[in-house]
Formats: structure tokens, sequence, C-alpha cells
């Protein structure tokens, strides 16, 4: 069944000189006029209280893009009063008039292409390619959840019932949602929260991520600039601790949705029960130790192309990236040759380049625990590769794909977070136990299989606790609205961005029922 009738964003054809070359001109005139700044954005006001600092970029730590201020108590008491007291109209507006404003908020992003693009290269690292998927899933989360928001947040429900009565059920704001976000998806997962607690009717406090908070600074004048009035919708950087715990145990707030790493989730959850009052919901996703199975019947090249996007797309950074490749004993030897040739062709460097494959991890604190990942793999792994970095990238914040035979999944005790592949062999009747490993793992995120034998399939998506599980593909990238993305256990709540039962959890249900 077809949900709505939306399409997702299409983007530019890249690969095409004539188009990308301009393009890239553009986003280079934006960031030579810079004035990117962040800072709290209390009902629409960009406060310029306390010490500015400057945001650099992991390319290089010498190219500043902008400047940030974090958000003091103060800012955080505003911002919370004011969206406590805009939500119940914003709610009355119904799921019509707010998914109007929501689209235009989406047109507006991608007529600021250059700009967006250029932050999410500069400021977050990502290639020419995955900036533009990052502004595309944004553009998408936001379409779609305005086409939730008119088919579940228009007219109510007519049950049925007895005779002589009328039950009417309908959908409404829970109040204040505080939106925690995480750097590598800077704009689409900031958006896809922010859309979605929206579309719904609540009012939102966004607090970003530390790494990543121009970005956010622009999504949010572009959303206020489509209607979505300014006491609705605040900004609120600064370190999680501090700014994102003040939102999570205040009283006002009346629902998280958080996206980050599985120990935050933990701590949010956490200061979440301690508070006095109403329970609330926590809509999290994190982290996952995501593992791809390849049987003796897959097709190699196809394996390694997959495995590939799967592992070192994005350098690695990806909630969905694959941690842990198990091959078949039968066909280990011959992919994992096949593999390593194909990471020595992979291209490291400069995400402004198309030509880049790979470009740097998030910040020096990321590339440091990789680093040291690196070297407790080398005492107690088998390496299997890891690339020379080019000289050139010194100052940024780069690390080499690299790969590492282990014996059992148990070995990796946490997700690692970058361009480092793990490989596991097993036996031909070890489909069963491999599954068991995975599910011992506790994270419950991605999944994927290559293997032409249909019951391969079967037995693991019946077995297999995980959100999104792919069969002979990649397994990164899910589209809004075909592949709701979240996962299980360690990973997540559960509720799936860009799928038809997201918003509902932003939402609180109730039935009228009359004596007619
Ligand atoms: P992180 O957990 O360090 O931070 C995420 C956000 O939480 C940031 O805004 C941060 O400031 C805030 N935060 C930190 N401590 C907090 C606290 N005590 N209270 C409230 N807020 C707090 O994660 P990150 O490094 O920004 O992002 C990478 C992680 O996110 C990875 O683990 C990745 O797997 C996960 N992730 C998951 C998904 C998913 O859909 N499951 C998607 C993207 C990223
Ligand atoms: N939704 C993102 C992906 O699937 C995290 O890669």
């Amino acid at each position: 069944e077809i949900f709505a009738p939306r399409k997702n964003a299409e983007g530019l054809p890249l690969w095409d000189n004539t188009t990308r070359e301009p393009l890239i001109d553009d986003m280079r005139d934006v960031l030579q006029e810079g004035g990117f700044v962040a800072g709290p954005i209390v009902s629409g006001k960009l406060i310029a209280r306390g010490e500015p600092y400057a945001i650099t970029s992991p390319h290089d730590r010498q190219i500043e893009i902008g400047q940030c201020r974090n958000s003091d108590s103060d800012a955080v008491e505003a911002a919370l009063d004011a969206a406590q007291a805009a939500a119940p109209d914003w709610d009355r507006r119904g799921g019509e008039e707010r998914a109007a404003i929501l689209e235009k908020a989406a047109d507006l992003m991608e007529a600021d292409r250059p700009a967006m693009m250029a932050l999410l290269v500069r400021e977050a690292g990502k290639t020419l390619e995955n900036a533009q998927s990052d502004l595309r899933e944004a553009v998408d989360h936001l379409r779609y959840a305005a086409s939730q928001a008119r088919e579940n947040f228009g007219t109510p429900k007519r049950l049925p019932g007895p005779t002589g009565e009328e039950n009417l059920l309908s959908l409404h704001r829970r109040g204040v949602f505080a939106c925690i976000s995480p750097w590598n998806f800077p704009l689409a997962i900031f958006s896809a929260q922010i859309g979605a607690a929206l579309a719904a009717g609540n009012a939102v406090v966004a607090k970003p991520a530390e790494q990543t908070p121009l970005i956010a600074a622009r999504a949010v004048r572009l959303i206020h600039e489509a209607g979505v009035p300014v006491d609705i919708l605040h900004l609120l950087p600064g370190p999680g601790e501090v700014v994102g715990q003040a939102l999570v145990k205040d009283a006002r707030v009346n629902g998280v949705a958080f996206t980050g790493g599985t120990d935050t989730g933990i701590a949010i959850n956490r200061d979440i029960a301690a508070r006095e009052g109403p329970v609330v919901p926590l809509i999290a996703e994190m982290g996952g130790l995501n593992a791809m199975i390849v049987d003796s019947s897959a097709l190699p090249e196809q394996v390694v192309d997959d495995v590939i996007t799967s592992a070192f797309d994005s350098a690695g950074q990806r909630c969905s990236a694959l941690r842990a490749l198990f091959l078949q004993e039968e066909v280990a030897d011959r992919i994992l040759e096949m593999l390593t040739g194909a990471v020595r062709e992979l291209s490291i460097g400069d995400p402004l380049d198309y030509s880049t494959d790979v470009g740097p991890v998030i910040d020096p604190q990321a590339k440091l625990a990789l680093q040291a990942h690196k070297v407790r793999m080398r005492a107690e792994a088998t390496e299997v590769l890891d690339l020379p970095l080019p000289d050139d990238l010194k100052s940024g914040t780069y690390v080499s794909p690299a790969i590492y035979e282990i014996g059992s999944l148990s070995e990796l005790k946490a997700e690692v977070f970058g361009p480092i592949l793990h490989v596991v062999r097993y036996p031909s009747d070890g489909l069963a136990a491999v599954c068991d490993q995975i599910n011992a793992s506790g994270f419950g995120l991605t999944l994927g299989l290559h293997s032409r034998v249909e019951q391969a399939a079967e037995y693991v998506a019946a077995h297999a606790r995980v959100g999104n599980f792919y069969v002979n593909r990649n397994q990164i990238g899910a589209v809004v609205g075909a592949q709701p993305f979240g996962g299980e256990g360690l990973s997540g709540t559960g509720p799936k961005a860009g799928g038809p039962n997201y918003l509902e959890r932003f939402a609180t249900e109730r039935v009228v029922t009359v004596n007619t």
C-alpha cells in the first residue's frame, strides 16, 4: 500500500561536471562570504550573550567556517516558557496548515542548496554526494511529515461502536518536544525530528550537536521563514551534558526525541525516569554494531561493491554502517582478496573534491578513539589492511580505512564509529550461530545478507532482532517513505523515522464519545 502521494527529492546529477562545477563555485562563494553564526535562537532572536567560539572544518582545522555561542540557563528558560505558551495555538491550527508550512520549509531548504551543501561539506566533513543526500533526506523528511500530518492530524477518525453512540478518535500535541540530534546527519536527522514534532502540533526546543550548530541555525531560520511561529521553534546549542540534560530534566518538556550514541540514550532515559510528575515518552535512535552475512552462493563482485559502500561511505560515520562482515569459510579468502583490492582504490581526501570517496572523521576526539581502536586491533586481531594516509591531510581529522579479522563479534565491545571493518569467518553450517552472535550483541539496527538461498533470507529475517534488514544490496541510505529507519535493543526504542507510524509517537490520542 502506498501511504502518501509524495515524491522524494531528486537532487542534482553531480556526476555531470556542467552541473557540479557551477554548484561548487556557488558553494565556494558562500563560504568566502562567510558570516555563519550560531547561538541560541529564542523566539526568533539570536542571543549574543557569552563568548563566541570558532567552528572549524574537519578537513582542515585552520579553516574557520563560523562562530557559535552556547545557550545559558536564561536562554533555556526563555525558550521553554515561550514554547509552552505557544504550543496550544499551533496544535489548533490543524494538520493541513502545518503541512503547508513544512512543505514551504522543504522548498526553502532545497533553494538554499549551495549554502546547505557548503556547510555539510565544511562543517560536517561530508563528501559532495553525501552532502547532497543529507539535504535531500532533510527535504524528504519535512515533506513526509507534512503528508502524514494531512493524513492523520485532520478530521478525527470515526470508529464503529454501539448504536446511539458516536466515537471520534483524534491526535493532538504532547506539548513541548526536546529534539536532541547528532552531527552525522546534521540536517537530515535535525529536520526529521523537528519536522515530525512540529507536524504533530508540538512546540520544539532543538539541541543540535556541538560539532554542527551552524547548519542547524541556518535551518531554523528557513523553517521560521516558511511560517513556523518563532515561539514554536527554538534553537539551543551547547554541551549535551549541560543544555541537553537541562532540557531532558525540565518538567515543561513533554517528550524527548533523541538520536545519538547508545550511552547517551541510556543516560537520557535515566534522567527522564528520575523526573517528578507525568511519564513522558522518549523516542531514541541510537548506535549499532551492524553485521553483513555473506554465504557461498553470493555474487562476489556485488558483495565487494556493497561492502565498500556499507563500511566506508561517509567515512563509516553512519549509524547504519557495516562493522562486522561474516564470511562463509569457503569464500572468505577470495572475497577478502577482492575487497582489499577495492579498498586500495579508495581515494581519501578533501570532501569538496568530487573524486574523494572517504573524507575526514568529525573531530580530534573521534580520530583519537579510532586510532586507539586500531592499536587494540593490531595487538588482539589480525590486520588485513590499513591504508596509509596521504601526507597533505595532516591538518584535518582523517583516519584511513582499515580491515581486521577477529574471531567473534563479541570481541567488539562497542560501536566503532569510523572507516574500520571487522571480518569474522563462519562455517557452512554456521548461519544460526551467526544470528545468535548478532542478537547477543544487544544492538539491533541494520543487518545485511548476501545469499541466493531463499531459506537463508527467511531464516535471518525470522531470527535476527534488527530494525532494518537488507538482502543482496548495501545496508545504508534508508529512503524516506520506503525504508522507515530505526533499531531495537541497544539501538533504539523502535519508532521508525520516515515511516507511517512515526508521527503518532509525537502525539497523544483522544477519544470523544457522544451519546446521540
Ligand atoms: P552523542 O550521543 O554524543 O550526541 C548526540 C546528541 O546528544 C548531541 O546533541 C549531544 O550534545 C547530546 N547529548 C550528549 N549528552 C547528553 C545528555 N546527557 N543529555 C542530553 N543530551 C545529550 O552522539 P553523536 O556523537 O553526536 O552521534 C553519533 C552517534 O549517533 C553514533 O553512536 C550513531 O550510531 C548514532 N546515530 C544513530 C542513528 C539512528 O537512527 N539510530 C542515526 C544517526 C546517528
Ligand atoms: N538513515 C541513515 C542510513 O540509512 C542513517 O544510512
